[in-house]
């Protein structure tokens, strides 16, 4: 008590005219339309891009929180123009960080600069807090080149950090942004730049809004995944701008549903999967919604990588303009505009069912087919495509020919290149498709629809329409 005093003595509380109203039941605070504030440098960041200010920061954060309980309202910890260097810093309550647009948080690149337990390894986290944010139009930046071990264009070899034993292979690094077990989030008008692994993290979190988020990582780097929407409820995510080399959003289940996520007015390219659902997929998903982005040049489009038993339903795709293209193999994918597969990853798993998918107003321009693929245990039932300009060509020079079950099931499986390849499948609507393909020789397709020997129940196909056309 004696020290939170102390440092509210040394605030000065400051009020802006931002304008905030909290409606919740949930939320701890009172509906008032001044957060306070309270800059880092009054408690000595130096801002230098040097010197670790995560002592100040923390203090600032904690200051802040001190005066949340107080006031029972918002408090913007300010980041002025600089570059803070900093180790793990932990978000509070009722906290919002505000970086100014010329002002950057730079993770640190040194193990001893993250928490003991690798679950915490982030720059900023946030734990079973409410009512936090990150705004500003500022930047942060977890130095991700300084984790690569070996630059490569195929794909980069990454440091990695398993030696403490807390996690294999070459996963083990620390992820920027996380959010665990929190509610109302509001993330809006930030950079999340160079995460050395996984970008913005939300787990078993509830309610969280993100908007005017600008996303860079490095092409040739795994891992650095946009968005991760882990067993969270509710999810906001608009005005999105995503240039990474992993998975750009990327819903998984791992401990527990996850259910309600919408994405609208996005711009994506990734080396990796656009939209995936999974693969971590052990609950379910249920009722989302994909509108309005445009993806460019990724390796896949919309897809559906089910691997561990969880159900997936009533997901809508519309107004989607997709390119996808190869890249080199070690990245999954194989230029699928839409994925659309459930089988068990190993002989340990279940396949879980994916049904109700309605994919409208699609166009595409890629250099591989649609992948709709159930297994035994996991049909895919009630598929609707309406709407829909596919056109087929190549424009790389890496070899075609393969169905990519990967992660798990078959891997990769020779298999002559299709329009839309089928198997295990009931309940399918074609309605207003316009299939084109490219004349070039070199293409050998001749293949629209192709059955695998499995069972496809139920097509039902209007205004359908394939055909080749000169480039
Ligand atoms: C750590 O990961 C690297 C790269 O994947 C690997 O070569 C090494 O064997 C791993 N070490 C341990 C202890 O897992
Ligand atoms: C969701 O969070 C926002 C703040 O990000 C808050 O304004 C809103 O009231 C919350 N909604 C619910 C249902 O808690
Ligand atoms: C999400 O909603 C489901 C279904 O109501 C619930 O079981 C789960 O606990 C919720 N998760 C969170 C993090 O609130
Ligand atoms: C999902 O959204 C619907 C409609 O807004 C709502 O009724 C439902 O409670 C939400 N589900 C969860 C788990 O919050
Ligand atoms: C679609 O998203 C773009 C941003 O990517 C935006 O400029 C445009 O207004 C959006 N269109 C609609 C109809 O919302
Ligand atoms: C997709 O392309 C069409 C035609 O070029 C355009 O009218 C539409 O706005 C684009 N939609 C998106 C989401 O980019
Ligand atoms: C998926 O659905 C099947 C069939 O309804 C059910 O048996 C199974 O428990 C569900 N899986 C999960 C993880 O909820
Ligand atoms: C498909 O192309 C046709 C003809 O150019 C156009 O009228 C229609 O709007 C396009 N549909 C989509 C979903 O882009
Ligand atoms: C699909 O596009 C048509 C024509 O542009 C539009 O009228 C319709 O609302 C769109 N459908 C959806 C679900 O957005
Ligand atoms: C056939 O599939 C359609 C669309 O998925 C569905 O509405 C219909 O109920 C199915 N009919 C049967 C007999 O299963």
């Amino acid at each position: 008590m004696f020290q939170v005093q102390l440092l509210l003595s040394l605030l000065t509380l400051s009020f802006t005219t931002q304008s905030y109203t909290y409606t919740s039941q949930l939320s701890i605070l009172q509906s008032n339309p001044n957060p306070l504030s309270i800059s880092v440098t009054k408690f000595g960041a130096a801002g230098d891009g040097i010197h670790y200010d995560t002592v100040p920061i923390q203090k600032a954060i904690n200051a802040c929180s001190a005066a949340v309980s107080k006031h029972r309202r918002q408090c913007h910890v300010i980041f002025p123009p600089g570059n803070y260097l900093t180790a793990t810093v932990f978000l509070k309550s009722g906290v919002v960080l505000d970086i100014h647009k010329k002002a950057t948080i730079l993770g640190g690149p040194k193990l001893e600069d993250y928490p003991k337990e690798q679950s915490k390894w982030y720059v900023v986290l946030a734990e079973d807090a409410a009512d936090v944010g990150i705004t500003g139009g500022g930047e942060i930046n977890g130095q991700g080149l300084k984790f690569v071990q070996r630059f490569d264009k195929k794909k980069n070899v990454m440091v990695s950090w398993n030696h403490t034993g807390a996690c294999l292979g070459d996963e083990c690094r620390p992820r920027l942004v996380g959010f665990i077990g929190c509610r109302n989030i509001e993330i809006s008008d930030v950079r999340l730049i160079e995460p050395a692994y996984w970008c913005l993290h939300l787990v078993r979190s509830d309610n969280t809004s993100i908007s005017d988020v600008t996303i860079y990582g490095d092409f040739n780097s795994p891992n650095n995944d946009g968005i991760d929407i882990e067993d969270s409820n509710n999810t906001v995510i608009t005005r999105c701008n995503i240039n990474t080399g992993d998975d750009a959003i990327c819903p998984k289940s791992s401990t527990g549903p996850v259910h309600n996520l919408t994405a609208t007015n996005c711009w994506i390219r990734t080396k990796s999967s656009a939209i995936k659902l999974g693969s971590a997929s052990f609950y379910t998903f249920k009722n989302f919604l994909f509108d309005n982005i445009t993806i460019f040049e990724s390796h896949r489009g919309l897809a559906l990588q089910i691997r561990d038993g969880g159900n997936v339903s009533d997901i809508t795709f519309s107004n989607i303009n997709i390119s996808t293209r190869y890249y080199h193999p070690s990245w999954w994918g194989r230029a699928e505009p839409i994925y659309v597969t459930t089988c068990p990853r190993d002989a340990t798993s279940k396949a879980g069912s994916i049904s109700n998918l309605l994919f409208v107003n699609i166009t595409s321009t890629s250099e591989n087919g649609i992948f709709l693929s159930g297994s035994g245990g996991g049909v895919l039932s009630n598929l609707k495509f309406i709407n829909m300009n596919l056109t087929y060509k190549r424009w790389t020079k890496y070899p075609d020919g393969w169905v990519d079950y990967r992660p798990g099931c078959q891997e990769l499986v020779k298999h002559q290149t299709a329009g839309v390849m089928m198997e295990h499948i009931d309940g399918l609507v074609f309605e207003n498709v316009v299939m084109k393909w490219s004349n070039d020789e070199s293409m050998r397709w001749n293949n629209p629809l192709d059955f695998r020997p499995s069972t496809v129940n139920n097509i039902s196909m209007l205004n359908f329409y394939s055909r080749s056309y000169q480039q």
